[in-house]
């Protein structure tokens, strides 16, 4: 099955695609993205995803080059295209090119890229073990509800987890409170009730955080949206990560030391499973416990 781009109006296999030297998006990160996860051909919450990507583009004015009507009609041609069954699907837009210079050029034609390549699966037993994650001072700037390509602090900051053996960079801002992960919302659970950073500047307002935020008030659960200290992160009960790709995600080590029993907890395995339940039922298909490792060994 073939990766596949779009570029400009065109569509063509990904390893044919190029923009060019010039493009603001090479040159300074002026562009914003979407990542949209695919379950057997279909996007899942493809909606709340262009409805953020106008918001990211409106926050640094940049014109969207299509309505988020068509984009989503695009987008769905790509992944026709391609005929990936398990897919994350890429949606790209830049200041477009021209030659080099800071401030915004005069006539500006967005450049829009979408590409289409396989998920790659998540370890079986992820849900049921756990994943290790450290915390890194968040260097970012103060606009993170936009979703912009311009990503260096969090490439830094995931590149020290990958050093660390962690699967994530929980980012604290001014050593004082926890914003979020590289590229995951975070939520730290003590007593039964879930925290997690509100939305606003300092994060971005994550997708999978807003379905989990959901399913966890559908479930009777106690949440408060507020940020919280390092201090507090740990000595939590549970901690978890949500993102589009990595879905719920139990952290059972924080620097090195262990989140409550050093076991995935409760209440993330209780989201994770539903999680898991309101994508069947959104795309339509029985849940796949076994497949996604949720099933308890035994
Ligand atoms: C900084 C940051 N926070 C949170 C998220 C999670 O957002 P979503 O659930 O929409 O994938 C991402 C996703 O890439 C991210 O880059």
């Amino acid at each position: 099955m073939p990766e596949i781009a779009y570029v400009d109006g065109e569509f063509m296999e990904l390893s044919e695609a190029r923009v060019s030297v010039e493009d603001r998006g090479f040159q300074f990160g002026d562009g914003v993205y979407e990542v949209v996860r695919c379950y057997r051909g279909t996007p899942f919450a493809l909606e709340e995803h262009l409805g953020r990507l106008e918001r990211s583009a409106a926050g640094i004015e940049l014109p969207l080059p299509e309505d988020a009507r068509r984009l989503g009609e695009l987008a769905v041609e790509a992944l026709h295209r391609s005929g990936i069954s398990e897919s994350v699907l890429y949606m790209q837009v830049t200041r477009g090119w021209a030659p080099r210079n800071h401030a915004f050029p005069e006539t500006v034609k967005p450049t829009l890229v979408i590409t289409v390549r396989p998920a790659k699966p998540a370890p079986p037993d992820r849900t049921v073990l756990g994943v290790p994650v450290i915390t890194v001072p968040d260097e970012r700037w103060l606009r993170c509800d936009i979703k912009s390509t311009d990503l260096l602090p969090n490439v830094i900051a995931k590149e020290k987890a990958r050093r660390a053996g962690a699967l994530e960079a929980i980012m604290i801002r001014d050593g004082a409170y926890v914003t979020e992960g590289a590229s995951t919302n975070v939520f730290a659970v003590k007593d039964g009730t879930i925290h997690t950073a509100p939305e606003g500047p300092r994060i971005l307002s994550g997708i999978t955080r807003s379905i989990v935020l959901r399913l966890a008030r559908e479930k009777g659960m106690s949440i408060v949206e507020d940020f919280f200290t390092p201090g507090f992160l740990a000595g939590a009960d549970e901690v978890f990560i949500t993102s589009t790709t990595l879905e719920v995600v139990p952290c059972v080590k924080v620097d090195g030391r262990p989140v409550g029993d050093g076991k995935p907890g409760p209440v993330a395995r209780a989201l994770a499973s539903a999680y898991s339940a309101e994508v069947a039922r959104r795309i339509g298909q029985p849940p796949q416990a076994e497949v996604r490792g949720l099933m308890p060994h035994g």
